[in-house]
């Protein structure tokens, strides 16, 4: 494996191979399955595949959030030379966002997208998140991008940002991989304490409870659904929504095939998204 940190290095290597196909699997790291599972998607599908590890400081609305994230850059290392990933990517803050200026990122705009769940508990994530993307596209001009259905949200904003830019890219959407008891594999689980990380287990049951239900009326479901997490005293459901899959707008019925529910909760501290589509 080959570790870039400047943009140029990595534009002047890529510029000299030949047409191939190169897939995309960006990531802050600290990697888990689920990281890897796009990553092995991405080796199924590609000549080249190229990992990025960036913790893009402007899409954190909270600093502690930021500052605590997770950084365990060997064992990242470690895994993605195991996986045989071809590239790995691993800019330093400065590198990508060399002066002050550069931090903003007030000129992207994705409407309705970004100001419901993740975009109104987290105001101007999304922003964020389109920044760095955009950034990470023109230097790595990917065929292929992988992510996952974990942040069903960011993948309709990617595919909005990359309509806006006019960018000849597929997105390979990968499905939600979960530990044993069903808590989504996310990097910030290593914060939970052996309690939390018990009664984090609930929202995963929350979202079987909903599918297992779905013919019936959603009113009494979402309500023993959120029932099923709130019963645990450190848990704080910031929001349970059932929503369009492509328009994130609420529904008042489960509509199958055209049904996302999502969940945002605070465990003990430690905000945990998931979703199921139904
Ligand atoms: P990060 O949270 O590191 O996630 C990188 C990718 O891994 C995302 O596409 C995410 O959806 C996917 N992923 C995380 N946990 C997963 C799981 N349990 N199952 C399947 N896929 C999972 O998302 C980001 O980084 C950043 O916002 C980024 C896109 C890199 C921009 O900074």
């Amino acid at each position: 494996m080959i570790i870039f940190k400047k943009q140029t290095d990595i534009r002047v290597y890529l510029k000299r191979l030949e047409a191939i196909g190169i897939g995309f699997v960006p990531t802050m790291g600290a990697l888990h399955e689920g990281h890897l599972s796009l990553i092995r998607q991405a080796k199924k599908e590609n000549d080249l595949v190229i990992v990025s590890i960036f913790i893009n400081p402007t899409q954190f609305n909270n600093s502690e959030d930021y500052t605590k994230y997770p950084i365990k850059v060997e064992s990242d290392i470690k895994m993605l030379t195991e996986a045989k990933v071809d590239i790995l990517f691993m800019p330093s803050k400065e590198e990508i966002y060399p002066e002050e200026k550069d931090l903003n990122n007030d000129n992207f705009d994705f409407g309705t997208l970004e100001q419901v769940l993740e975009g109104k508990m987290r105001k101007n994530h999304f922003k964020g998140v389109a920044q760095i993307v955009s950034i990470l596209l023109n230097t790595v001009e990917p065929h292929k991008l992988y992510l996952g259905q974990k942040d069903y949200q960011q993948y309709l904003i990617i595919k909005m940002l990359i309509q806006q830019l006019n960018k000849k890219v597929t997105i390979v959407l990968c499905p939600i991989v979960r530990e044993a008891k069903g808590l989504a594999m996310s990097s910030r689980n290593v914060r939970l304490s052996p309690k939390a990380h018990l009664e984090a287990n609930n929202i995963f049951k929350a979202l079987t409870y909903l599918e297992e239900h779905k013919s019936e009326k959603l009113e009494e479901v979402s309500r023993k659904a959120k029932e099923i997490i709130t019963q645990s005293n450190i848990a704080d459901l910031e929001y349970f929504e059932v929503v369009d899959k492509n328009t994130l707008s609420p529904l008042l019925s489960i509509e199958k095939g055209n049904t996302l529910a999502c969940i945002a909760v605070k465990i003990d501290g430690v905000r945990l998204i998931d979703n199921i589509l139904l």
